[in-house]
């Protein structure tokens, strides 16, 4: 006897684009079966000067990246593997408050999907104490402006608990395991609609017109934690995120300001 079929999440382009289209929103959207992995796809298209706004979404990736060169775990029929390109007018020093700014598009999505989440800085999606989402956002820059930055989501969508591999059951979590009915035609119109708003109030206000509703979603906000960036390791209690976008943690010794790391939060 033949196993039963393993549920798919659907995902419909065409769909997608029509929602988009009503909603006037500037997304474009090519879907490919698999990709090694969307973020190359889309700067190979940035570099081709592709607009902004054009997204490349896989069912499956073979090579998925994550931050710090870690690996994306990115099955087929799950879950969304998206990039878009966006084109901020803005030097490279100020490319680090994009990927806040991404996060909080994420969170606004997976809001708009029912779920309520936390970022825990600088970029990671959390709900209920496991990862939903990442961002990896790659630039590429002249020395005087940001040409273009790759914004790479990946949002677990359908994958049930026991999909996760035993190295992540504990820590990574769905949409669909928290709850949500979204399929992935409806977390990527979510996603695309938000970047635009997102990107729209940055635009207007810099960092500082976004930086209030990233200290309220800021899972780190109080807590005891642990940075690593560069050579170094910081730890103290995390006051939030400045008007700029850096990290405020009190060290006992002073308040450092951070712009990247990789953080731990301490029991
Ligand atoms: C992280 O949390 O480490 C970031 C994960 C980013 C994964 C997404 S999936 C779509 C895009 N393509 C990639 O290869 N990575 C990003």
């Amino acid at each position: 006897m033949s196993a039963p079929p393993v549920s798919t999440c659907a995902f419909d382009a065409q769909a997608a684009t029509d929602r988009l289209r009503a909603k006037n929103a500037r997304a474009t959207l090519t879907w490919l079966a698999e990709t090694p992995s969307t973020n190359t796809l889309a700067m190979e298209a940035a570099e081709n000067g592709a607009s902004e706004f054009s997204w490349f979404v896989a069912d499956k990736q073979l090579a998925g990246r994550g931050r710090l060169g870690r690996t994306w775990v990115s099955p087929a029929g799950r879950n969304l593997y998206a990039s878009c390109i966006v084109r901020p007018r803005v030097t490279p020093a100020l490319a680090p408050q994009l990927a806040l700014a991404a996060a909080l598009a994420v969170q606004r999505a997976v809001s708009m999907c029912g779920i309520a989440s936390q970022i825990k800085w600088p970029n990671d999606i959390w709900s209920h104490g496991k990862k939903l989402a990442g961002i990896l956002c790659e630039v590429k820059a002249e020395p005087d402006r940001v040409d273009a930055i790759i914004v790479g989501v990946g949002i677990n969508v359908g994958m049930a608990a026991a999909e996760f591999p035993p190295e992540l059951r504990d820590v990574a979590t769905s949409l669909a395991a928290e709850g949500s009915q979204a399929d992935r035609t409806d977390v990527f119109t979510a996603l695309a609609t938000a970047l635009e708003a997102v990107l729209a109030e940055y635009a207007g206000g810099g960092f500082a017109a976004l930086r209030d509703e990233y200290n309220a979603a800021c899972l780190l906000r109080g807590k005891h934690a642990e940075i690593i960036f560069g050579e170094q390791t910081l730890s103290g209690i995390v006051a939030g995120i400045d008007a700029d976008g850096f990290l405020l943690l009190n060290t006992g010794h002073g308040v450092e300001r951070i712009v990247a790391g990789d953080v731990t939060v301490k029991k």
